[in-house]
């Protein structure tokens, strides 16, 4: 369930036309409802009851925006970042540093001195190089890093190769075989002090068997680390699972099946849970609401050329990704059409022979799904500006994201002093 439904035969976001936001915001404009965000935190909550005190930390890469992110900071989320801007966003929003992990195979020296000058929560270290590194900027600073180590549990996560991260070949965590020497490394470190163990196998997760099975090798991990002597704090267990994008396909595991399993397989572990959920609290709190341009006559279906373009949703281009596609003022025709961006690539192709709402050159059509690795995967590919957000709540909406002038984005080029 979702807060974007059909009233008086128009897509509202709660109780907000999408009509009204388009006029006054112009297209095309990303536009999110509070009451699906509160949703879905409370839907996840409650699918962990039990657990004894988790810690859900949002994964800011799925949505980055300020005010999303102060919406979820207020209903109590942590976050797991995977960058110093991605760090800056959430302490600026009001995430609480202590609720904050860093993960990623990347971190500089910089970006690590940046989070223990915050006093974040916990490093998700996934090299031994990066022990080392984060080790050396540790001690400079006179300060303890808490950390966990992410292990690859070679586990395949059954989703798209793009996004699947728990593979042996895959960049991500300490090979399962190496973590317990790597813990025995960080034990022998200055400036490090072990919390815990880390797992992220992959990204919309439509079988929870994977994700089991990555859950087994750790609490088998947890038990040998502790055999050694090593004090196990945190287990986290990443994100993940998926949400639906089909109405045609069948739907994802629920949050509560993803629960009771996470009871079944860390039962006895005795270490406080973490979670790094993203695609699950705001996916299907997003909508990106673009106007058709004008359609097309092709050789076979109509071409629907709308004004948003694989820069503003590069997921169908990147990932082949199914998002639904419905007019904001559906007629009850429907046709079979091939929607597409004025990007000049073949590529800017948002859904091919898809039979859905009869729509006509101005009507307005909303993209499905589009809360998470939408706004946050844009560019301005084509020299078009960015996405402007906007945040609805009951029957108020607000731009928390301006589209930026053409004019900013010209100036920001700047001529060497030889073609000045
Ligand atoms: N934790 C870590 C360490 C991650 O790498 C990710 C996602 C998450 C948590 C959150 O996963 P989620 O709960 O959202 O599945 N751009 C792709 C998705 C990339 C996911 C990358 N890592 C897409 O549009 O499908």
């Amino acid at each position: 369930m979702d807060n974007f439904q059909l009233r008086d035969g128009a897509l509202h976001a709660e109780d907000v036309p999408l009509a009204a936001i388009a006029d006054a915001v112009g297209t095309p404009v990303y536009v999110y409802s509070t009451a699906t965000l509160a949703r879905h935190v409370a839907v996840f909550r409650e699918a962990l009851a039990g657990l004894d005190d988790p810690l859900i930390a949002f994964a800011v890469k799925a949505n980055p925006n300020g005010a999303v992110l102060a919406t979820l900071a207020r209903a109590g989320l942590g976050a797991d970042v995977v960058s110093g801007g991605e760090l800056a966003r959430a302490l600026h929003a009001g995430v609480r540093p202590q609720d904050i992990v860093f993960s990623g195979v990347g971190k500089t020296a910089e970006e690590m001195a940046q989070a223990l000058d915050a006093g974040i929560g916990q490093f998700n270290v996934e090299s031994e190089p990066e022990l080392d590194m984060l080790s050396a900027v540790a001690t400079a600073r006179g300060v303890t890093a808490p950390v966990a180590i992410r292990v690859n549990p070679d586990v395949l996560a059954g989703t798209h190769s793009k996004i699947s991260t728990g593979g042996a070949d895959n960049k991500f965590g300490i090979p399962y075989d190496r973590a317990l020497a790597a813990f025995a490394h960080v034990a022998a470190l200055p400036g490090l002090e072990v919390r815990g163990v880390a797992v992220h196998i992959g990204s919309q997760l439509t079988d929870l068997g994977p994700l089991e099975a990555a859950f087994g090798r750790v609490g088998a991990l947890i038990a040998e680390l502790r055999a050694a002597g090593h004090r196990i704090a945190t287990a986290d267990l990443g994100g993940g699972l998926g949400v639906p994008y089909d109405p045609a396909k069948p739907a994802p595991p629920s949050p509560a099946a993803y629960g009771e399993m996470v009871r079944r397989a860390t039962a006895g572990w005795d270490a406080r849970l973490i979670f790094e959920p993203g695609r699950l609290i705001v996916a299907n709190a997003g909508v990106l609401v673009s106007r058709v341009i004008r359609v097309k006559q092709g050789a076979n279906a109509p071409f629907v050329i709308v004004d948003a373009a694989m820069n503003d949703l590069l997921r169908p281009s990147l990932y082949d990704a199914y998002h639904a596609i419905e007019a904001v003022e559906p007629t009850g025709r429907r046709e079979t059409v091939n929607v597409v961006g004025p990007v000049c690539e073949t590529g800017d192709t948002f859904a091919t022979a898809r039979t859905m709402d009869q729509v006509a050159a101005g009507d307005l059509v909303a993209f499905r799904t589009a809360g998470a690795y939408a706004a946050s995967m844009s560019s301005t590919y084509n020299s078009r500006a960015l996405t402007p957000e906007v945040l609805v709540s009951g029957d108020r909406f607000a731009v928390v994201r301006e589209r930026p002038s053409i004019r900013s984005m010209v100036e920001a080029d700047v001529l060497p002093d030889w073609l000045a």
